[in-house]
């Protein structure tokens, strides 16, 4: 079995073209803000005045994921950048927002539909596989306003009509589907996994919980209609994964880590991949006074419609500890650091081979094809004078990682793809920066979006290239 070697882009992130009738989303309410210790959390914690704010055109916030990597105006030269990569699969997804302005609207609109027919036209024209994420983050404003996010069933409605259209339109290009990006995120960053508003008391765990429900029902529909329209593609969830460690032989570490792990990691991906909630979930309910409306009819299609693979983003693992111990930061998360670690500039501690015994984990708890949707280092890049990017730390991660992801391989893990995040630069989810690079193609552009947008290639570009040969030539490198 060969891995296929891929890169991923998100719509928010990447596209930009927001003056291109698409309608504002939830990313798009983001304003940048220069990063203090707490910058990240306030940008990702929205409010209706913050909402209010990003509405005024007379705003003197900059609202970063309305550029992105302006995605939209240098579609063809990025595509071939991948084709000359020698990607073997790219992922990214379809803004709800630019097919449906309003995410209720009757019918798509003309600008959106031509702007992905292109997307789609070129890469099969390239022939590099499609990993296609229908919702990665963004929900349109107006689902917000008028059903408060996912924790509206009426979401799952107006999901499945978007869904309907892109399976009409592209269902036969997709290789691998994914419903919802890193869908565990919408427990521990609400705003940006199921578009919750930040009340005066923080977050209500029932009204998180209800909008993760109806993102399980909207999956499981999802794969009932691709199973309906005989769609080829393969049907997968994702979440963010941490490979949790406890930080000493304490028991009750231990046992703290295992309760985090289930309802922090597996929770999600155990409804979606088991097709039923959890034995371990009741318990939480009570101990936090969850109540969930959950009906016959959810349980059912629940059961009926469980995915085909599994995925996982990882960058960072996790350390637990019943006691005061000094924190770092992570994948929306804040973690205890790990003494054994080294982490990039942004606090994620650096572990390749907790990749490898998650991908172990992932598969023992699923026993489903595995595919890493998401992995990268997000760094600082110099542009020198000469137009080169020496990106050597970013290199030493790569083989890091995709050593440990072959090793994974070679132990049994039916490991199907493996795909590198914002391939091409683009804005960071987390922190709404721009100088928090992965990609291997960089992109002239700051926080403030000055910049010409112009892309370079990487010394990383050139180490991904001759990997990916290699690979083909010869299966394991
Ligand atoms: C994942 C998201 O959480 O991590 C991506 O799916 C995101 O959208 C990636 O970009 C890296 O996080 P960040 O905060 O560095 O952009």
């Amino acid at each position: 079995m060969k891995i296929l070697w891929g890169g991923a882009t998100a719509a928010s992130q990447y596209e930009g073209g927001f003056e291109e009738k698409k309608g504002l989303d939830t990313q798009d309410c983001r304003p940048y803000l220069p990063r203090t210790s707490n910058a990240t959390e306030e940008t990702r914690l929205l409010t209706k005045e913050k909402i209010e704010e990003a509405k005024k055109t007379n705003s003197n916030q900059y609202y970063p994921f309305r550029n992105g990597t302006k995605g939209y105006e240098h579609l063809e030269e990025d595509i071939e950048y991948l084709e000359e990569l020698g990607l073997d699969i790219y992922r990214f997804s379809i803004s709800w927002a630019r097919l449906f302005p309003n995410g209720i609207d009757e019918a798509p609109s003309p600008e959106g539909v031509a702007y992905y027919d292109k997307v789609f036209e070129l890469l099969v024209k390239k022939k590099i596989k499609i990993f296609l994420t229908l919702n990665h983050y963004a929900l349109p404003i107006n689902l917000v306003e008028c059903y408060g996010g996912w924790k509206g069933r009426e979401c799952i409605k107006y999901f499945l009509r978007f869904v309907h259209f892109v399976f009409e339109r592209w269902g036969e290009l997709v290789d691998y589907w994914l419903p919802f990006n890193e869908i565990n995120a919408g427990y521990f960053s609400p705003f940006n996994g199921v578009g919750l508003l930040k009340g005066e008391d923080g977050y209500n765990l029932s009204e998180v919980f209800q909008a993760l429900h109806h993102q399980f029902v909207a999956s499981a529909k999802t794969i009932r209609l691709a199973k309906q329209m005989k769609l080829k593609g393969k049907f997968g969830s994702m979440i963010a994964c941490f490979c949790y460690y406890p930080l000493t032989s304490n028991p009750e570490d231990n046992l703290k880590l295992l309760f985090e792990e289930q309802m922090n990691q597996w929770y999600c991906m155990d409804v979606l991949s088991k097709g039923e909630y959890p034995y371990y979930s009741s318990k939480f309910f009570e101990s936090k006074n969850i109540t969930l409306n959950i009906t016959d009819e959810d349980k059912k299609v629940l059961k009926e419609n469980t995915c085909d693979f599994v995925s996982i983003s990882f960058y960072t693992s996790s350390v637990i500890t019943v006691d005061e111990a000094e924190k770092t930061a992570g994948n929306l998360v804040v973690s205890t650091k790990n003494p054994y670690l080294k982490a990039s500039e942004w606090g994620w501690q650096i572990d390749p081979v907790g990749l490898r015994t998650s991908l172990h984990r992932v598969y023992e708890r699923y026993g489903k094809p595995v595919i890493v949707s998401e992995n990268g280092l997000g760094a600082r890049d110099v542009l020198t004078e000469e137009y080169k990017i020496h990106d050597s730390y970013r290199i030493d991660y790569m083989k890091a990682y995709y050593e440990q992801a072959q090793l994974a391989l070679l132990d049994g893990v039916p490991l199907e793809a493996f795909i590198a995040w914002g391939i091409i630069d683009i804005v960071s989810a987390g922190s709404c920066e721009m100088d928090k690079r992965y990609g291997v193609i960089y992109v002239d552009a700051d926080n403030y979006g000055n910049g010409s947008y112009k892309r370079y290639k990487k010394d990383s570009f050139y180490w991904y290239k001759e990997f990916i040969q290699r690979h083909k030539a010869g299966g394991i490198n």
